[in-house]
């Protein structure tokens, strides 16, 4: 009896799809098909699969083609079922000429023409318009976002924003961007949705406007300085229809999701105290370490260490308490936050100019989890406990800087309306403009 196996994704089931397994069930007598895990999928930069794998596996079995039906969930695995399964033959569709030749020394690659004009990825695009995105800011961070933008489906950047129209031409044509502006209403017209990543006193009012011109905006942190500004925002948001997330990019993170259901489980009995730390040494005349009104350590990563508090503990904290050293000229170089709630407390601390271990620790009545350094993508933690035997290890999946999930995820509300709860609520980005406006208050007291 021949053996032959063949994978995929299969989302949006199509024609294609049929094709293939009709035609790789014709080259021996019994077919095995392997359909990929959500989590492999996201693993491999694929993050925007929109049927589940239960659906995407019963679409498969109803061809008929398949005589069985296994699931594909790490790298690596196609030797091990090939070899598992006593496989003769291995295909799957042209478009992977040459990726599977390594296959050969276990037994025979068979590329299968490809059904012209019809994918996945194009049926994405039909089903969902595609968002014309634009950036405001040409900034450090702004490169990064255009390549991870790469991996997620349904986005184009089409615009660039500078009020200095030089620079934006020069971005634009740096990154390959259509179009590029110095006048804000105009560069507004030419997108359906925006990503600000302009110097931190001028993302509310980006923010604003780009709301108020009927735009999804995507804003780096922190939109606003205060409570009010920030209700505002994410008021004028909600009764309008517009998508408004906060760029926090931990909050989209895999890894970090799952560390939250894992706290929330139980396993560590009641939460009692969270202590997120997040320092990186600025270069000294950076932006973050020379601008004493709009840089410093608690406005660059406040966003991040709050976060974990924020969900956890929730935004009823009662007292907030700051302590900040200042560098000559009055910047923050570091910040420790203080949150006090009715039956727990947490603790934030910031650094630019001073340096140490960038752990999450979320403290329980039964264990606790501990989240190390870069705790803010997630990539790994631990949850331990009084018996130091007993360690439970996660790794979750993590691809690319962190930044695909936040860019898919605001592409999804905007897709998707009101379906799913945003990860970062309306709510808890009030509460932390709310502890913002507070720390600057103990700034201006301060200084
Ligand atoms: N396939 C094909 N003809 C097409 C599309 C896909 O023969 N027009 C084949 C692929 O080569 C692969 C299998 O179908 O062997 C499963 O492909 P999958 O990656 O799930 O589908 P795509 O439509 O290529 O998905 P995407 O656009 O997300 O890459």
């Amino acid at each position: 009896m021949k053996k032959v196996i063949t994978y995929g994704t299969y989302d949006l089931f199509h024609q294609g799809h049929y094709n293939l397994l009709k035609r790789a069930k014709e080259l021996g007598d019994y077919l095995i098909v392997g359909v990929t895990t959500e989590h492999f999928d996201e693993a491999r930069g694929k993050v925007n699969v929109v049927d589940s794998i239960m659906k995407r596996i019963e679409n498969v079995r109803s061809t008929g083609f398949a005589d069985e039906i296994i699931v594909e969930d790490h790298q690596g695995q196609k030797i091990e079922d090939i070899q598992k399964y006593h496989v003769d033959i291995f295909t799957v569709g042209s478009d992977w000429v040459g990726t599977f030749d390594y296959l050969n020394q276990f037994c025979q690659v068979i590329y299968l023409d490809r059904t012209p004009n019809v994918s996945s990825t194009q049926i994405r695009k039909n089903n969902f318009k595609i968002v014309d995105i634009g950036i405001v800011g040409t900034g450090r961070i702004v490169p990064r976002f255009i390549s991870e933008a790469k991996y997620v489906s349904g986005i184009n950047i089409c615009c660039t924003y500078n009020p200095e129209l030089d620079s934006a031409a020069a971005f634009a044509n740096r990154h390959d961007i259509e179009n590029f502006s110095g006048d804000y209403d105009e560069f507004l017209e030419r997108v359906d949705a925006v990503y600000i990543a302009s110097p931190n006193e001028t993302h509310y009012d980006y923010t604003k406007r780009a709301l108020e011109a009927g735009k999804h905006v995507l804003a780096e942190k922190p939109i606003a300085f205060t409570k009010e500004e920030s209700e505002g925002l994410y008021n004028y948001a909600m009764t309008h229809g517009l998508v408004l997330m906060e760029a926090v990019k931990t909050a989209y993170c895999p890894g970090f999701q799952q560390l939250l259901n894992v706290a929330k489980s139980g396993v560590i009995g009641e939460i009692k105290d969270v202590e997120a730390c997040f320092t990186r040494l600025a270069a000294i005349d950076s932006r973050e370490r020379t601008d004493a009104d709009f840089g410093g350590s608690f406005l660059e990563f406040g966003s991040y260490t709050l976060l974990p508090a924020m969900k956890l503990l929730g935004t009823d904290f009662t007292d907030v308490n700051f302590k900040t050293i200042y560098g000559e000229d009055g910047v923050d170089l570091y910040t420790k936050v203080e949150l006090t709630y009715p039956n727990a407390m947490a603790t934030s601390k910031n650094g630019v100019a001073i340096k140490s271990e960038g752990n999450l620790v979320i403290a329980g009545t039964e264990g606790y989890i501990l989240a190390p350094s870069p705790w803010w993508l997630t990539k790994r933690f631990e949850v331990r406990f009084e018996d130091e035997n007993k360690v439970e290890f996660y790794e979750p999946p993590f691809q690319g800087d962190g930044f695909r999930y936040e860019i898919s995820e605001f592409v999804l509300k905007i897709n998707g309306g009101e379906k799913n709860a945003y990860k970062l609520t309306a709510k808890e980005a009030i509460a932390m403009a709310d502890i913002t406006e507070r720390y600057m208050e103990h700034r201006a007291q301060n200084i």
